[in-house]
């Protein structure tokens, strides 16, 4: 059991198509606890700044279904000093706030740590749709963002189908290959690059050589934004063995549009579960954990644990893409 009374809620870092449904689902179950909620507008930057709303159960109605976030975000590098938190925690204690969720990926989550060391109770709700967060198997917004960047794949092979073109794709994922590896696999792509087990613009030349002497009408090439060969890299390369390449090129960045847009059914489940999943915890009188899921079970990681530790991505899938792309 818990002293609680009164709680914040802030979501921080790359917004994720689902943070809205977690702040609902923050809400109102806490309202079921009879404790009020304070929404923190602009993450990081709005606690240092004291930018505190009273949310109710009405102020959620109508935001499940909204991308983005209602409560605004940013990357706000001051709270990664000592200074910023203190000023935080600070601004924490003269709302009255006995406890703080906080919605966002890994730097979020490293600062909601750091909250925690300085002795705030922070629980975490993993949210990014880099899913380069330990903690959780999958975070909220990557199903949505997978999606996004699977249609934008779909639309450019009909295209690429019709002028017998290759296309490179980039899509997101900072440093982290998931979607890039996903996305390349679920949309049949001919080669995927990611930043964990890279191919040289060479081997990627040659897969394309090969596609178009086997008589392949068209080819995708799936890139992760974070790679060291990028797309910048295998264009330039591209056009330098142009002679040697069939395939005409073009190239496309996803960019945010991955980001942006209606959450699909498995965020806003995702995000309902998790959110109530990390009131439930403090109301148990527990903090300093993130909530995520694992073997689709809500799951309470210490912070400690998450902050430490890599997420590792299950390269076989990749190897899967690569067989299959013939
Ligand atoms: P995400 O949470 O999506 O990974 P960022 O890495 O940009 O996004 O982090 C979001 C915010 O979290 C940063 O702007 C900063 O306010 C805070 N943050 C990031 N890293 C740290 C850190 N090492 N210590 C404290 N706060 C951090
Ligand atoms: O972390 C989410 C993410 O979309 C990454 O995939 C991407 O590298 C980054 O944010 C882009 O950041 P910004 O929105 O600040 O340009």
């Amino acid at each position: 059991m818990t002293h609680i009374k009164r709680i914040a809620v802030l979501t921080s870092g790359g917004d994720a198509p689902g943070m809205n449904a977690a702040i609902r689902s923050v809400v109102r179950r806490a309202t079921q606890f009879d404790w009020e909620v304070f929404g923190v507008e602009n993450g990081y930057r709005g606690l240092i700044d004291g930018n505190f709303t009273r949310l109710g159960m009405r102020d959620v109605g109508n935001i499940i279904q909204l991308g983005g976030t209602v409560l605004g975000s940013a990357r706000a590098p001051e709270f990664k000093n000592i200074e910023g938190q203190q000023e935080g925690i600070r601004r924490l204690h003269q709302q009255g706030i006995d406890a703080l969720v906080v919605i966002g990926g890994n730097g979020s989550q490293t600062g909601a740590y750091a909250l925690g060391t300085h002795g705030f109770p922070v629980v975490g709700v993993a949210s990014t749709i880099d899913n380069d967060l330990y903690g959780s198997e999958i975070t909220i917004g990557v199903d949505t963002a997978l999606n996004v960047a699977l249609e934008s794949i779909d639309r450019l092979r009909t295209t690429a189908s019709s002028h017998h073109r290759a296309f490179i794709v980039e899509v997101m994922g900072r440093d982290c290959g998931y979607l890039g590896m996903m996305a390349g696999l679920a949309g049949g792509a001919l080669a995927v690059q990611i930043p964990e087990m890279e191919m040289t613009p060479e081997a990627i030349t040659n897969l394309l050589v090969e596609a178009y002497e086997r008589g392949k009408k068209q080819s995708i090439i799936v890139v992760a934004e974070g790679c060291q060969h990028d797309v910048d890299e295998l264009a330039a390369y591209y056009k330098e063995h142009r002679a040697e390449i069939g395939f005409p090129l073009r190239v496309t960045r996803l960019g945010h549009v991955q980001r942006g847009g209606v959450p699909t059914a498995a965020d806003r489940l995702l995000a309902t579960r998790l959110a109530a999943g990390a009131v439930d915890a403090l109301q148990r009188g527990e903090s300093g954990v993130l909530c995520g899921l694992h073997n689709n079970q809500i799951t309470l990681t210490p912070y400690d644990i998450v902050v430490n530790n890599k997420k590792t991505l299950d390269l076989s899938l990749l190897e899967l893409a690569r067989d299959l792309a013939m």
